[in-house]
């Protein structure tokens, strides 16, 4: 069943019926200034940092569920109804929210009359804005009273929800006009204070949620909407709102425009008060008069829409299902922008207050951005590699606005070095900058103790390189890529954490999924090192590149697929052996992609073993059997039902390693089955099981072996994101960066004639068709450049600013 359409012309995802499975939710904003929205007008707004500086409140897991929002109420004589349908719910005559890239409007109606939002952040702005037309479409006049509401969080998200003792008597407000400012905490450490303004005169307002709502109320049922009255009320504690009142009389067919701006201003110390315990208005007044007219604000949602049009003609495919044309236009890329933006910080699974940037998750998001705005992805490698050691350790995570690494979690995740070796190199494949490679990049965040970037890359590859383990495979440390495989952890307390929990000190735990990702980016080091010139590095290297390969082939494989790690007593985990997590995902994934053993039939057999085992209708679980019951030392991955999450849950994250695998055997119709499994736009029909957004991927749909198969949570912030696109893009439609050209090298489903991809690159636009005349699924006989045929697969750089065709015949 269906909740909605894609509206592809408009690169929008239209819901229809506001009683969606879950809330489905977009994001506002493409800097520094955010917002979530539900498709009935929940969520919140932040500025950088959706912990330390959260400008709206939002109750996570509320019951009803999405509770709380940046809400409308329309009082039109005794109805009262909300535009996005919430918070009052009352019955609409017509309901519609458009999801696009970075806004969403509301078209709503009752009684006659037509109620219209749109929402964005400007580019570069530090404010969101609401433009609310309201339209007459009766024949008798209207008298509207609409009210305006959101309630402020107290700046730390985290403090808000908990330290109730302190908060209930700090918050304070201001009124001006047609504005209500928020400045609790404003007199002591912060220089920052938001408002909320609507560009017309007020006839009233209310700042006390107790006042406005009464104290039993929801916000279903607001005593001053319900009076049609405000209380012009003035917060001192408890929780502070902002509430406008607007009494509209509309003639028949007449409409009016309504603009609101939430913003948020920072100020100088010796800037902050225009006289005693009044605050500086000026700087949100120069925001407000930047957008106070419809003129303006149309003006700004034109940019906003020409930039997402620049962003995302980058890379353009006609494949001649729309299904996946809207994907890897539109969607799968716009969320790529998101992951890079938020890493697995804020979404309506992940609560803002969490989680910083991840080292690993945010050089992996870095795959599915870096075309878009390169320069962007040039400084967040340095943000993250300015929280490594010089032994090439880091911390797993790090505070978007500090900048620093998080203490708390600590490191010793020995996957994460290895993912700044991918995203550097698909940085300077996609742009051809080697310049960032000298710049200095401090360690520990330290500036006396800045190397050049490249000396990053090096201690990421020897950190692996050092730290092996007795059968020469890397040690896995606190955990892998999967941070739920806690093989040194020995947890019998609940109250302890598996991500920071090291009860056993020296295990020799091993990962076989460190050693394919080790084989597959200590060959990218390899030949990085070759192509700058450092050929006695790339000799050095190259030999424990080598000598890891034995070691898979020797320690790591159990006959028909490779093994998971091996425990800290020395056992095998993921073995034929084993009862329980016979077979993973993850080591199959990378050690099919390193190509270990492919001569002997290992990548082949491995990919057969995956179908058999792990393949089920939603797509590929992580492991299988399940496990079901604890195993001490194995960690959180025993921990959680069968079928769910990390045990046995589709994590779709890891399903295009899987992909990229049967790339590599040239097997398109399976890599293209795998993907199709899991695309969003693919599961639309079935969105009453999916349940989230067929539009963006989650992170986990439950397993074969789970009690709802098919379910899925966790959806957007998640590396599915950037590894879906990068597994269509440059390995099934096969157009791969490199770095002296593209290498095209398609492995698709046979029966496919071709396809086309326009792709912009270092300038130039490369116009590709590829004709699939004998209908296989891999394999480049001609290509022709400007119509000379050349006698690579790699297309050279071509001539920058200028249209080039490319025409790829397979065969
Ligand atoms: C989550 C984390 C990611 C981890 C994955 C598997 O998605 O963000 O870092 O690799 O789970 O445990
Ligand atoms: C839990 C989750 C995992 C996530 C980790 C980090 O272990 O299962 O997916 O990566 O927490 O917060």
């Amino acid at each position: 069943m269906k909740y909605g359409h894609f509206d592809d012309a408009n690169r929008e995802y239209v819901i229809t019926n506001p009683q969606t499975p879950y809330p489905w939710i977009n994001y506002l904003g493409n800097e520094d200034f955010f917002s979530l929205t539900s498709n009935t007008g929940g969520g919140y707004t932040f500025y950088k940092d959706a912990k330390f500086r959260r400008l709206t409140r939002y109750r996570y897991n509320n019951v009803p569920i999405d509770d709380g929002g940046k809400y409308f109420y329309i009082k039109d004589g005794d109805t009262t109804w909300s535009p996005g349908w919430k918070p009052m719910k009352t019955p609409l005559d017509s309901y519609e929210c458009r999801h696009g890239m970075s806004y969403t409007k509301f078209n709503s109606s009752k009684n006659g009359v037509e109620a219209q939002i749109l929402q964005f952040i400007p580019l570069g702005f530090w404010g969101e804005l609401q433009k609310v037309s309201l339209k007459n479409t009766s024949s008798e006049t209207k008298k509207l009273k609409l009210f305006s509401f959101v309630e402020w969080c107290l700046w730390n998200a985290e403090d808000d929800m908990t330290n109730f003792q302190r908060n209930f008597s700090t918050g304070e407000v201001e009124i001006q006009d047609s504005t209500i400012y928020h400045k609790t905490e404003f007199k002591e450490r912060r220089n920052h204070y938001a408002f909320y303004n609507v560009n017309a005169p007020i006839d009233g307002y209310d700042t006390d949620r107790e006042s406005f709502l009464g104290l039993y109320n929801g916000f279903d049922n607001p005593d001053v909407v319900n009076d049609g009255a405000p209380k012009n009320t003035v917060a001192h504690g408890w929780s502070p709102i902002a509430s406008h009142y607007i009494e509209v009389e509309l003639q028949p067919g007449e409409s009016r425009d309504f603009i609101f701006m939430l913003g948020y201003v920072e100020v100088a110390p010796e800037d902050k008060w225009e006289s005693k315990a009044v605050i500086n208005k000026k700087p949100a007044k120069e925001m407000m008069a930047k957008f106070d007219t419809v003129e303006k604000i149309d003006a700004a949602y034109g940019e906003l829409r020409a930039y997402w049009d620049r962003l995302l003609g980058k890379i353009n495919i006609d494949s001649g299902d729309d299904r996946l044309d809207r994907m890897v236009n539109i969607w799968n890329q716009y969320q790529c922008m998101v992951t890079f933006n938020m890493s697995r910080s804020a979404s309506f699974f992940e609560s803002g207050i969490g989680r910083g940037m991840g080292f690993r998750d945010s050089n992996q998001d870095l795959i599915g951005f870096v075309h878009q705005i390169p320069e962007r992805a040039r400084e967040r490698i340095f943000d993250i590699a300015s929280t490594q050691f010089e032994d090439g350790s880091c911390y797993h995570q790090y505070q978007p606005l500090t900048k620093k690494g998080n203490s708390a979690i600590g490191g010793d995740f020995n996957d994460d070095p290895l993912w700044l070796i991918l995203s550097t190199t698909e940085y300077i494949k996609e742009t051809g900058d080697f310049s960032l490679l000298d710049e200095m990049v401090p360690f520990d965040n330290d500036a006396s103790r800045a190397k050049p970037h490249f000396d990053h890359l090096k201690a990421s590859f020897y950190h692996v390189v050092n730290n092996l383990g007795p059968h020469g495979l890397p040690l896995i440390g606190r955990a892998d890529w999967n941070d739920c495989l806690n093989l040194n952890c020995f947890s019998e307390d609940p109250n302890e954490s598996f991500q920071t929990t090291g009860n056993k000190k020296g295990s020799t735990a091993e990962s076989l999924m460190i050693a394919g990702l080790f084989v597959v980016y200590g060959k990218e080091y390899v030949k990085l090192c070759k192509r700058i010139g450092k050929d006695v590095e790339a000799q050095e290297a190259e030999k424990h590149v080598d000598a890891m390969i034995e070691a898979v082939k020797k320690d790591g494989w159990d006959g028909d697929w490779y093994l998971r790690a091996y425990d800290y007593y020395g056992k095998k985990i993921g073995s034929n052996e084993n009862e329980e997590g016979k077979i993973f995902i993850e080591s199959q994934g990378w050690c099919t992609m390193a190509g270990i053993g492919q001569e002997e039939g290992m990548v082949e057999k491995s990919l057969n073993a995956v179908k058999e085992h792990l393949d089920c209708e939603y797509g590929i679980v992580l492991n299988s059997p399940a496990f079901t019951k604890y195993y001490i030392e194995y960690g959180e991955i025993s921990t959680y039902p069968a079928g769910y999450k990390e045990n046995g849950g589709i994590f779709c994250h890891n399903n295009p390693w899987i992909m990229i695998g049967e790339t590599v055997l040239g097997r398109g119709d399976q890599a293209y089955e795998y993907y199709t499994k899991i695309a969003p736009s693919f599961l639309e029909d079935i969105s009453e099981l999916h349940r989230v957004e067929p539009y963006v991927y989650c992170q986990m749909i439950a397993g074969k072996e789970a009690s709802k198969p098919g379910e899925a949570k966790n959806s957007w912030l998640s590396g599915t994101a950037s590894w879906n696109f990068f597994a269509i893009t440059q390995y099934i439609l096969g157009v791969k960066t490199d770095y002296d050209g593209l290498v095209i090298d398609p492995c698709i489903p046979s029966k496919w004639d071709g396809f086309k991809m326009t792709r912009e690159y270092r300038g130039a636009t490369y116009n590709i068709e590829v004709q699939n005349p004998e209908h296989i699924s891999k394999g480049v006989k001609r290509i022709l450049v400007n119509g000379s045929e050349i006698d690579s697969k790699i297309v050279p750089i071509l001539e920058a600013g200028k249209e080039h065709s490319v025409q790829v015949i397979m065969g």
